[in-house]
């Protein structure tokens, strides 16, 4: 039976999983792990961070399959649609709002850094990159004068115009993908980008684990490069203190979250392309699992250990030089620099976080096409052309307010920050306490190929939120003061920036609550007619 409002399915079992872990295996796994663990505790953080994997990334994972298979098969591929029909009411559609303009927003400015991974896969094939050397200052001003950083309108003067020409160039085939659809575009394109991917990590990963050390630096080794990631303890805080720390805590719900693409929508929409008999409770532990072998094993391993071998802890101590950003597109240049066949393996990993770029953006995507087509009974042509529109307007806006990265941050610390937490603790708590734990059970259970132990439905329902309210109360109190400064004090004489993304983002939440008081409608009168809704 199709499940599906539109009659699109998967095509196989393991195009699914390939997909969902494709949608979470991204930057996350190979830059913003391995900063977040070694500025939180090194091998400490994994404390944190398995036992945040284990109250909130399985339980939610597991909820989100089961949720969206469930509002799959009663004819919604949408959050809205989805949670309407839980909620059993029209207002219902407005909770599930938020699982489709996140994803929508997220992709404004994920597909930017997505073009710079290709970018700089580019300059390591045309041998540009390389001609830096060694030097940080010169990676760092090709960085940032790529992203146009120095001033707002940078990226769009003459002589920048290859990189736009990249961030179109992935515009295009994003939407080209999804222009062909579930199975033919998304499932086709992660059954060969998701194998690529982690062949190419372990070419890389095997190329670090026989580097040598320099010879005027020889205690810079490979074990102390991965001590330096991994031992407990890498400054004078005591294990008691890292672990006692409430930011260690954060940083690995936040990355958890972010990596596993919970609480974005994302998960809830592909799932919910299964049919009624299809597993999900094995088909979510091989995604989960595999997500956490590419950030754990192949994210862990390569970054940090390669870059302690060229820069030296020095160098990595401080936080500046491990962030996202400058792990990725400045400090591992600069080791790929200096490595035999460097040439080679730059261009390898960042065309792999490419692909595990594009297989995370193209899901950002899907979410809204689901609402737009089932809600106003549009087809895949118009679609895909509204949402190249917002989408298209929301990225022109990032990529030209540039300076100081100020559009792109803000964007994402309201979104896949403080927005996703809010949409996964509404989904938990709908998951185990609207639908229930015998419902629930039975929807997480349903053709299951594994054994679903019972109590799992008892930590959807008490622990995982508790958990997940606990670190959302301390989040905001340390985040939240700072970001409302930004907001009541714009800088003088410049933009507003912060205003306008949040201006950009109300515009986006009316637009959306526009097409669902659309949706509400038809699916008013498709219930009028019988039609299940
Ligand atoms: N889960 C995706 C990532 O890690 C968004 O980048």
């Amino acid at each position: 039976m199709s499940t599906s409002s539109t009659g699109e399915r998967w095509g196989t079992r393991i195009g699914v999983i390939l997909a969902v872990t494709g949608s979470a295996v991204g930057l996350g796994n190979f830059l913003r792990f391995p900063g977040q663990a070694a500025q939180n505790g090194g091998g400490l953080f994994m404390i944190p961070y398995l036992v945040a994997f284990l109250i909130v990334g399985i339980p939610l994972a597991w909820s989100e399959w089961a949720l969206g298979r469930y509002g799959g098969t009663r004819g919604h591929n949408s959050a809205p649609g989805i949670f309407r029909g839980v909620l059993q009411t029209p207002n219902g559609s407005y909770v599930g709002m938020l699982g489709t303009v996140m994803p929508v927003l997220i992709y404004t400015y994920y597909v930017i850094i997505e073009a710079l991974c290709l970018f700089y896969a580019w300059h390591y094939l045309t041998g540009t990159l390389a001609g830096f050397g060694d030097s940080v200052s010169a990676i760092g001003e090709f960085f940032a004068s790529s992203l146009g950083l120095e001033e707002h309108g940078a990226m769009f003067a003459s002589g920048q115009a290859q990189f736009l020409g990249f961030v179109v160039f992935c515009f295009f085939i994003n939407f080209f993908l999804i222009y062909r659809g579930l199975s033919r575009g998304i499932e086709r394109f992660c059954a060969v980008a998701m194998p690529l991917l982690v062949i190419s990590a372990f070419i890389v990963l095997i190329r670090v684990l026989t580097l040598n050390p320099m010879p005027d630096t020889p205690d810079q080794n490979l074990m102390a490069g991965l001590g330096f990631m991994w031992n407990p303890a890498q400054d004078e805080r005591s294990i008691f203190e890292t672990l006692a720390n409430p930011d260690v805590w954060l940083a690995a719900t936040g990355q958890i979250f972010f990596s596993l693409s919970l609480g974005f929508g994302l998960i809830l929409t592909y799932s919910s392309y299964l049919r009624k008999d299809d597993d999900v409770a094995l088909s979510s532990l091989t995604s989960v699992s595999g997500n956490g072998f590419c950030e754990v094993v192949l994210g862990g391993m390569i970054a940090l250990p390669a870059a302690y071998i060229f820069l030296g802890p020095v160098f990595l101590s401080d936080p500046s030089n491990i962030g996202t950003f400058s792990l990725g597109f400045i400090t591992l240049p600069n080791v790929f620099n200096q490595m035999p066949a460097g040439n080679f393996f730059g261009f390898l990993f960042f065309f792999l976080l490419f692909l595990a770029a594009i297989t995370s953006s193209l899901s950002m995507l899907q979410p809204s096409i689901a609402l737009l087509e089932e809600g106003l009974g549009i087809t895949r042509k118009p679609s895909v052309a509204i949402l190249g529109f917002i989408t298209f307007t929301g990225t022109f806006f990032i990529a030209y307010f540039s300076a100081g990265l100020q559009a792109l941050d803000t964007m994402d610390f309201w979104m896949a920050n403080f927005f996703i937490f809010i949409f996964a603790t509404v989904q938990t708590l709908i998951f185990g306490w609207v639908i229930g734990p015998k419902r629930g059970y039975e929807a997480l259970t349903q053709g299951a190929e594994i054994g679903v132990p019972r109590w799992i439905m008892f930590v959807i329902r008490y622990i995982s939120p508790t958990f997940l309210i606990g670190i959302f109360a301390l989040w905001c109190q340390r985040s939240l003061p700072g970001r409302w400064q930004q907001i009541i004090t714009p800088p003088e004489g410049e933009p507003p920036v912060v205003l306008m993304v949040l201006g950009f983002i109300v515009l986006v939440l009316l637009f959306f609550s526009f097409v669902i008081a659309g949706a509400n409608q038809r699916w008013q009168q498709q219930a009028a007619k019988g039609v299940s809704t």
